[in-house]
């Protein structure tokens, strides 16, 4: 052990578990790209202002979660707590709302929040995300949901469920925000929640404590203070959600914990989480370029959670196959062997045979444990002697079987033996 430690709240990963989150990264991401979505990587810092003006002052993302800094510039910069405000500041940077709408963007990368650490919340933590700017199209939104809800169908959870809700914009929410305060003002709360009711009251709709969930439950619901369009939109999604055959339930009280959203959010939570249930959550944010200077620009989108959701496949028992570590094993012995085998390996893998060789001086016995943790399906052992007589010798690490292979045409063969273990 060294003397250090990984910071508080963040974890290394390392195989063979880093190969699963590699596998959910993957699989997760495979959608958007299906659906005409396009890489776009911003750096893993912005200036402060874009988070505070993006994801708003009064979220505990932005008053208690982020990692703020002066830098020797004297600018002050945040490690970037989600990835929805800095891709809309570098679409509007390059002008991309000047083309083809919507522009349809993914990304995958690190987010960093100062969180209280449990499992599933860290400080340091992976997302894939999905973004399209500059359409108000609700079957947007439902693309964006089905293509969510496709990925973890894809490793085949069974304990996700999707809820829906929709925030009005800014016609109505102002309406209902002033009824729901009206509401909260008469209710017995302890000074925390107050202010939290006068500086966020759709916050205090998600507090979890009995006592509280007591008193709301004749709350005042936005479902009931929609204007005219804002219905139509929400009646469009779950139209469209319905033809695609994504399952849903409506919960009027889901409340996300960022301020751009209006009209559709939505959360996919698992069952077998804890209180850290939420896999990924999304929703339109109409406005969110405009907060940022730009132009109107409606668009929606989604984050999805890679550490979390790990957490569900371990929690269903689901291992994504990651790809092999290693198909083929080389053993040389001795000095011309090695020379041959270095070569060996670099065909096989330039073929797209993952194989490794047992380096070092460790004989027969050391390599053949080599062999054997390598996960490998095949070993070739390769001495001097085999050289001369140009053969190498093949074992199948799972039957124990045993062939001599001609060197000249020794990947063919082991391509074909591989087909035929897959098949
Ligand atoms: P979010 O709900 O804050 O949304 O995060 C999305 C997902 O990231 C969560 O559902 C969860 O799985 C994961 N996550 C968040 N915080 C942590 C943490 N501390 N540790 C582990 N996992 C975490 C957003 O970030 C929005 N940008 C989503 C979005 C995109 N909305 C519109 N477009």
């Amino acid at each position: 052990m060294s003397t250090f430690r990984a910071p508080k709240g963040t974890y290394d990963l390392i195989p063979p578990a880093s190969a699963t989150h590699l596998a959910v990264r993957e699989t997760l991401a495979a959608l958007p790209r299906l659906a005409g979505y396009g890489y776009v990587e911003t750096p893993a810092f912005e200036d402060t202002a874009v988070f505070v003006r993006g994801v708003g002052e009064s979220t505990d993302v932005v008053s208690k979660e982020m990692y703020t800094f002066d830098d020797k510039g004297g600018r002050s910069i945040t490690l970037r707590p989600e990835g929805t405000a800095p891709v809309v500041r570098a679409a509007l940077e390059a002008g991309l709302q000047q083309g083809q709408l919507p522009v349809k963007l993914w990304y995958s990368g690190s987010y960093y929040r100062y969180e209280r650490m449990q499992r599933g919340r860290y400080r340091h933590f992976a997302q894939i995300g999905a973004e399209a700017l500059g359409s108000a199209d609700p079957a947007l939104d439902a693309e964006l949901i089905w293509l969510a809800d496709s990925g973890f169908r894809a490793f085949g959870l069974q304990r996700t469920r999707l809820l829906l809700n929709t925030l009005g914009d800014a016609t109505c929410r102002p309406l209902y925000r002033e009824a729901l305060v009206a509401y909260l003002a008469l209710l017995d709360l302890d000074d925390d929640t107050r202010r939290r009711a006068e500086i966020n009251p759709l916050r205090v709709l998600d507090d979890k404590r009995p006592e509280v969930r007591e008193q709301l439950v004749d709350a005042p619901l936005i479902t009931d203070h929609l204007c005219e369009a804002c219905q139509q939109h929400h009646a469009a999604v779950r139209t469209f959600l319905d033809d695609l055959g994504v399952a849903y339930a409506e919960d009027p009280r889901l409340v996300r914990g960022l301020d751009y959203y209006t009209r559709t959010t939505f959360e996919f939570v698992h069952d077998g989480l804890g209180s850290q249930s939420a896999l990924g959550g999304g929703g339109r944010y109409d406005g969110l370029s405009e907060s940022l200077g730009g132009p109107p620009l409606p668009s929606v989108g989604w984050a999805l959670g890679v550490d979390r959701t790990v957490l569900a496949l371990e929690a269903e028992g689901i291992e994504v196959a990651g790809s092999a570590r290693c198909e083929v094993y080389v053993v040389p012995l001795g000095d011309a062997a090695r020379r041959r085998s270095v070569a060996l390996a670099a065909e096989l893998r330039s073929t797209g045979v993952a194989t490794d060789i047992a380096y070092g001086d460790r004989g027969l016995k050391g390599a053949m444990r080599g062999a054997d943790r390598s996960g490998a399906r095949f070993t070739l052992v390769l001495g001097d002697r085999d050289l001369e007589a140009g053969t190498a010798q093949c074992k199948e690490m799972a039957s124990g079987d045993q062939s001599s292979l001609q060197l000249a045409t020794v990947v063919e063969e082991l391509e074909e033996k591989l087909r035929r273990a897959v098949s």
